[in-house]
This record gives structure tokens, sequence and C-alpha cells, in this order.
């Protein structure tokens, strides 16, 4: 008995001088102000993978809508007399449709039914948007179709009948509301006449789209973007600009002017990984150029759009024929020219006029541009030069993002690092898919590097810890990791990890900051972590340190500081790594004699479970919450549990 009690005790000391550790003094100095931080620092990077595009922030509810995947009626299923044909099609470059003729008896039936992105959501009370490109023939009569929105046990729950009245192809729409919420439905059509009918790009869109644009964007996906606040919108990815090949690498001239003849293109995701193939990954360029600038400007951020430099993913290509030749670059580097044109030339301007047809005469106000994603070699810099030399001379105010490869560190990042200085790129794009480690050994990478030359652009990252999960170790470590990038803003510019979305049903990839389905979606530590960042990003570096040091791993403890000039506050970012519990002393030097000062919103993300996620079924098992530190004169006293995020803001 009397051991079991030694036992205890000795057991309760344990833990007791577990849970506290020696307070620790920072100082912070609010007199120098440190380098500017831009504008730009954190942002996001989209790419169409994981049906992150078509079938995902891309509010077309219709798979293949033009029947002009190579299967062409992949995504549908027909009965009756249904033919794909493509002689006199509406739209060249989608060049098929679909032919209805009657069934040939009362009691049979012709039309298709499409499944959707592994189904259509249907929300109980809302209205969906039909459309399609429609023609009758060999008839005076008018043809009828009915639609119809088919929950998952195969009833109704929506209907609606349209007529077809002219021999001319033209545009039918009407609204359906469906009866019933209900995450994998269908949509039906049946042809409720006799004769013959053409019909071309059948679609259906949610009413309610972001901003309420027909071409439109999920809302509530929108919305998530826009509540990180964003500094810098980069698009369409990611190795899709490269492509499988060169023939399906992401031709931004084809994915703007009228949606309907955008050509259909295959995803660089379609076939990438066998072990979870997506045969039925293809881009309508619904989600296009257009659309991505006008997603930036509705955030609020730079658009960065990043363009092929002729050479296709040399993961997956090896050897120049896979490439275009230096001297046959020509329509590359004017395709990248004419970007610009499209972005921000007068509507007088061949590509200006097309932005301006399309709704927007003023100009987008592009400011960047990526040249190459993840490329490597000779073969890159002596490509990217001759895109380099051509903006130079016609548009020189614009900034040229190289890339250093896939990954830090290696031989190909040690080649190309010194190439962009070469080139005089004025950013460089970097990429890293680490373990833990990596994040905390790396959060002083920036203090020590050569300050000379391009600033660094970290253009894809995330912490992959064992099983690839979005936990919240794996935000921790992202958090504490971008204490650093925070603290050298004077070299980094930017910084959007990745990727951002994942369909629960279709990705290939992960992590991923977004995860959805059909009807909804969840917000993952790492998006809290991105967003913690983005909406206090500062203006300016503030010196933090712990014994005149940096804080950048010791005792598990991460920190930066920034002063808010628009709103005048001193911001910190603390990340505790270790496993106690850290009082930590934050004294301010250099403010004046008449500041008083005032918390601010502070807030702590925190979990006892280092592997807690939040799951579409379970969205809030892990969010930032207020915290309310002491403020006494000029120190903070923070009491900064294990393995916590914090972020604290003091007014002035
Ligand atoms: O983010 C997923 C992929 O990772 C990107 O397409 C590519 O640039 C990188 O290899």
């Amino acid at each position: 008995m009397k051991s079991k009690s030694l036992l205890i005790l000795l057991f309760s000391i344990k833990i007791l001088s577990a849970q506290t550790v020696e307070p620790v003094t920072f100082s912070l100095n609010t007199k120098d102000k440190g380098a500017e931080i831009k504008p730009t620092m954190y942002g996001l990077f989209f790419e169409d993978i994981n049906f992150a595009a078509d079938g995902g922030l891309y509010a077309e509810m219709v798979k293949n809508r033009s029947f002009d995947f190579p299967q062409n009626l992949m995504g549908w299923k027909s009965f009756g007399n249904v033919k794909v044909q493509s002689e006199d099609a509406p739209f060249p470059n989608n060049p098929n449709y679909i032919v209805f003729g009657s069934a040939g008896h009362k009691d049979k039936n012709t039309g298709i039914e499409n499944e959707g992105f592994r189904g259509m959501g249907f929300k109980k009370g809302a209205n969906y948007r039909f459309s399609v490109w429609a023609k009758k023939m060999d008839t005076d009569d008018s043809q009828n179709i009915r639609i119809e929105l088919i929950n998952s046990n195969n009833s109704r729950i929506g209907s609606v009948d349209l007529l077809i009245d002219s021999d001319e192809w033209k545009k039918y729409e009407v609204i359906l509301q469906a009866g019933q919420t209900d995450p994998k439905g269908l949509m039906r059509i049946f042809f409720t006449s006799g004769g013959y009918l053409c019909l071309d790009h059948i679609s259906l869109f949610p009413e309610n789209t972001w901003k309420g644009r027909e071409n439109g964007l999920r809302s509530d996906l929108a919305q998530a973007l826009y509540d990180i606040n964003p500094g810098v919108f980069r698009f369409p990815g990611g190795c899709i600009i490269e492509g499988t090949d060169l023939e399906t690498r992401y031709d931004w001239k084809k994915s703007v002017g009228p949606v309907e003849n955008r050509p259909l293109n295959e995803n660089r995701w379609n076939y990438t990984f066998r072990h979870r193939l997506f045969p039925d990954y293809y881009q309508t360029y619904g989600l296009g150029f257009y659309e991505y600038f006008l997603l930036a400007e509705d955030m609020g951020a730079e658009p960065l759009p990043v363009v092929s430099v002729g050479l296709s993913c040399q993961y997956q290509n090896k050897g120049e024929h896979c490439h275009v030749a230096i001297e046959d670059l020509g329509s590359y580097v004017q395709d990248a020219l004419d970007l610009i044109e499209f972005a921000n030339g007068p509507v007088s301007s061949r590509w200006g006029k097309v932005r301006a047809e399309m709704g927007h005469s003023e100009p987008f106000n592009l400011k960047y541009i990526g040249i190459g994603n993840e490329q490597w070699g000779n073969e890159y810099p002596e490509r990217l030069e001759v895109f380099v030399n051509a903006f130079r001379e016609k548009y020189p105010e614009i900034k040229i993002i190289g890339s250093a490869g896939p990954t830090v560190d290696d031989n190909r990042f040690k080649h190309l690092w010194p190439e962009m200085k070469r080139l005089g790129t004025e950013l460089v794009d970097e990429h890293y898919y680490k373990d833990p480690n990596w994040f905390l050994n790396n959060a002083a990478r920036y203090d020590i590097c050569d300050r000379e030359g391009p600033a660094v652009f970290a253009g894809e990252y995330a912490c992959h810890v064992p099983g690839r999960a979005n936990n919240f170790y794996s935000a921790l470590c992202e958090a504490a990791f971008m204490t650093g990038l925070e603290r050298n803003a004077d070299i980094v510019h930017m910084c959007t990890y990745a990727p951002l979305f994942a369909h629960v049903d279709g990705w290939q990839w992960r992590p991923d900051m977004i995860w959805f389905d059909n009807l909804s979606f969840v917000k993952t530590p790492n998006y809290y972590v991105q967003q913690m960042y983005a909406q206090n990003p500062g203006t300016h570096v503030l010196k933090l340190t712990r014994d005149n040091e940096i804080i950048a791993g010791k005792d598990g403890l991460y920190a930066s500081a920034v002063y808010d000039a628009n709103n005048k506050s001193y911001i910190l970012k603390i990340a505790n790594t270790g496993d106690q519990e850290v009082s930590i002393n934050v004294e301010l030097s250099g403010l004046s004699k008449r500041a008083k000062l005032t918390l601010g919103e502070c807030k702590e993300f925190y979990n006892r479970n280092l592997e807690i996620e939040n799951r579409i079924e379970e969205p809030f098992n892990i969010v930032p919450v207020a915290t309310f530190p002491i403020l006494k004169g000029n120190a903070l006293n923070v009491k900064l549990k294990r393995q916590t995020f914090g972020l604290y803001r003091i007014d002035l």
C-alpha cells in the first residue's frame, strides 16, 4: 500500500515537472521597423487536381456536357433512340452532340441521364439553372423534353418541361427546384415528343453561384477562399501547366471566349496514379483564365498565372523529342506575351478586346507571370532565356517567376538558382513537400540564405506526416516554419500551400487544404494556419529575439513579429512545438512615452490530440479559439500550452 502511494506521488511529480518549464523572455523591438512585407506574402495556389475545377470550384454539375470526351457518352447513360453525331455542330471546337429520336413504341422512352461528378449535390428548396443548345429536326411541330432531378433512391425530386421551337441551333434555359437534399443525385432527360431533336452543351448550375455569375463558381468554396484573405492567387497549377505531353498542356487561349466553344483537354491527373485512376478526368476549360482573373480580383489578390515554357512534364517525359525545340518556341513565347495583352491591354487590342467581350473592359492589372513549373536541367534555363528576353523587350514592368525545380536543396535546385540569377528573374519558385522534421529544422533557412538576386516564392508546400493526413500536427509544423518565412519577408515575397482542393470521392493527391463533396466542404487545420497568417500579415517585419537570437526551434519555440501600419498594431505569431506549457514574457521596447497598449484580437490553435483532423462529418474538431493573455504595461505574458500555435495582436 505504502509503495503504491509513493509510486502515485512520484508519478504526480513527474507529470507536474513535465508540465512546467522555466519562463522565457522574448524581446520585441518596436522601434526599428524592418523589411516591408509584400501584400502578396500569403496567398493561394490553385490547380485542377483532385477534381478541384470541373467537379469542384467550377459549379457546373454535368460531366461531359458536350459529349466530347473520347468515350462520347462517358458520364451519361442513354436509353431508347440516342445517337452521337458531329455534322453541322454548333461549336466547332466541341464537335459532338446527340440526337434524340422516337423510341418506336408508345410505352418506350428515349432519353439520357447524367451522373455528375460522383453524383450531383441537390439542396432542398434550391434552384438549378438547366440550359441546353438545341434544334428540332424534320418537323414543323415543336419538340419537348422533360428534365428531372433524381435522388439517390432513384426518385424524382424536381422536374420541368422545356419546349424546343426552332430548327436553328438556339440556347434554351429553365429553372428547376430541388424538393430534397441529396449529395448523390443525378439528372435525367426524357424526350417527350416524336420526331428528332439535337442537343448540345447540356448544363446544370446551381442558381446561387459565387456573385451570382452564370458560368460561375460554387459559392461555398469560393467564399472559403475569399475568407483566407489571400494576397496572391497562382493558377492554373502545377503540373497541368506542362501536361502529360505538350498537346495536353494548359493552353490559356483555349480557356477564354464563349464557354461552349472552349475545347476539351485531357487532365494531366487523369492517368497519373494507376492506383487512383480517374479516367473520366477532363478539363472543360469552363473555369478558364478569365474566370481565374475575376476570382483574383474578387479576393483582392494579385493574379499570378503560370504558363508553359515548352517543356512537357519532365517526370513523365525524358528526352528532347518530348519538348519544344528552342528554335520552335516562338508560338509559346507569343502565347505568354499575349496573356499580358489579354489581362492588361486596351480594348482596342486583339486580346484586350476578347477580355472586354467577356465582360471586363477594365484591365486586370497583371504584374507577375510564372514561366514553367517544376522544371530542371539545362533544358529549362535555355528555354526560359528566350521568354525573359522577349518580356524584357515588350513588357519590362512584368515580374517573372522562374522555377527552382521540384524540391529544395537537391542538385537540380543547386543548378537552377545560379541560372535564375543569371537570367535575372525577379522571383524563384521553390517547392517543399517534406516531413515534419524538415519543416521544424528549416525554420531558419531564409535567415542564413544569400540575399543577392531573386526573391523567393514558396510556391508549393505542405507538411507530409505519415499517411499524409491533414492533421493538426502537420499544420503546427507549417505554422512554426512560416515564422521563418515571415521573419525573412525581405526576401520571401510570396508563399502558397499546395494543393488547395480535393473532392472526397475523387482525389489523387493528399494532403490538401480544403476537402469537399458535392454539397459541403471542410476547412483542414492547415487551412486555419494559412488563414491566421493571411488575415494578419502586417506591413513590416519587427525584430523579435530571445537572448539576442532569433526564435527558431530552441525548446520547441518558433516566433516572428510584425507591425501592422494599417491597423497600428503589433502582431506576434508563436508556435510551441514542445510537449510542455511555456510561460513567455514578451517585453516591448522602443515605444514612445505616450504609447498606450491594449490587447487586440488573440487566437490560439490547439488540441491535445496531434493527429486530430476535421472531416466533412465533423468539420469543427479543431478550430482556432479566442484567448486573452495578460498585457501589463509594455509586457505581454502568454501561457502557451504544449503544441500550440498562438497569434497575439497588441494595438497601439
Ligand atoms: O501540388 C501537386 C503537384 O505537386 C503540382 O502539380 C506539382 O507542381 C507538384 O509536383
